[in-house]
């Protein structure tokens, strides 16, 4: 894609959980075209240092204080927010309805559900009043079918797709865009924090296939962020040619 043609039209990004994975790699997009970042995550120091202007800011999107004083800085640094990427998310754990203690439950709709809605209703008003915005949700191919032990994890981003489409009714005729990009596998940190650190049980799920790399999906997030304004990518599914479900993996011997 071209360099930014226009800098005084550099687009004020926002991107939660930017420490890591499909986050990072979106600020970096973002900032090769030369936009204006502001990144997020509990991991503030492993936010990335950018060729842009460039806030790395902590952020828990499950305290809203948190969310609020975060919020407040973007602004005082790069002004009205012009792409919300809703990227922060995780899973924990593989575990049956039936074996679960509840823990692992909160964690994921509270960052996953309640995480995105606490930083997206601060940010559309804004948007509406501006007459321009978008939000962009980064969903999974697991809100579109559900694999046994993932049932929670599943849950919180079919959730997801209900609020990006109640979302696109409420801000309809305001200028507001609304997208879902809708991964398959990508290889990041992702596996490694659902199994607690266990690296070879994370590295198992990658094994004998060619997963996405959190580049991949940066490209997609982009492109449908750069769309001229009345173009709105509703939603998009990225597999891996290697994957056709998330219970349908094309994997090689040896
Ligand atoms: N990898 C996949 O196969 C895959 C597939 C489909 C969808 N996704 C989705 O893609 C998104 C990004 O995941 P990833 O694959 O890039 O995994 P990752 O490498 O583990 O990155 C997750 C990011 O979310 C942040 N995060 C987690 N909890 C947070 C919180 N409470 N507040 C703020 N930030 C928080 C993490 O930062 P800190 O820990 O520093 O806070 C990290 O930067 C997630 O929503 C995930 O569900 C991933």
């Amino acid at each position: 894609m071209p360099a930014n043609p226009d800098p005084d039209r550099a687009l004020h990004v926002v991107v939660t959980g930017a420490s890591s994975g499909i986050g990072a790699a979106t600020a970096r997009a973002f900032a090769a075209l030369g936009h204006r970042l502001s990144l997020g995550a509990r991991r503030a120091e492993r936010l990335p240092e950018l060729d842009a202007p460039t806030l790395r800011h902590p952020l828990d999107v499950t305290d809203e204080t948190s969310v609020e004083t975060f919020l407040a800085a973007a602004r005082a640094a790069h002004g009205a927010i012009d792409v919300l990427v809703n990227n922060a998310g995780l899973a924990r754990g593989v575990e049956t309805i039936a074996d679960a203690t509840g823990e692992a439950w909160r964690e994921m709709i509270e960052t996953n559900v309640l995480g995105v809605l606490h930083v997206t209703r601060r940010v559309v008003p804004e948007m509406i009043g501006c007459g321009r915005g978008h939000v962009v949700m980064i969903g999974s191919v697991a809100g579109h079918e559900t694999y046994e032990g993932g049932s929670v994890y599943c849950a919180t981003k079919r959730g997801l797709r209900s609020i990006a489409e109640g979302l696109r009714y409420e801000t309809l005729g305001t200028g507001v865009r609304v997208t879902s990009v809708d991964p398959g596998m990508v290889e990041t940190e992702f596996s490694v924090v659902r199994f607690r650190g266990d690296q070879t049980k994370a590295d198992s799920v990658y094994t004998g296939t060619r997963p996405l790399t959190a580049d991949d999906v940066a490209e997609c997030i982009v492109f449908a962020a750069t769309r001229p304004a009345h173009v709105n990518i509703d939603s998009m599914l990225v597999m891996p040619t290697d994957q056709a479900s998330p219970k349908r993996v094309h994997r090689r011997q040896g």
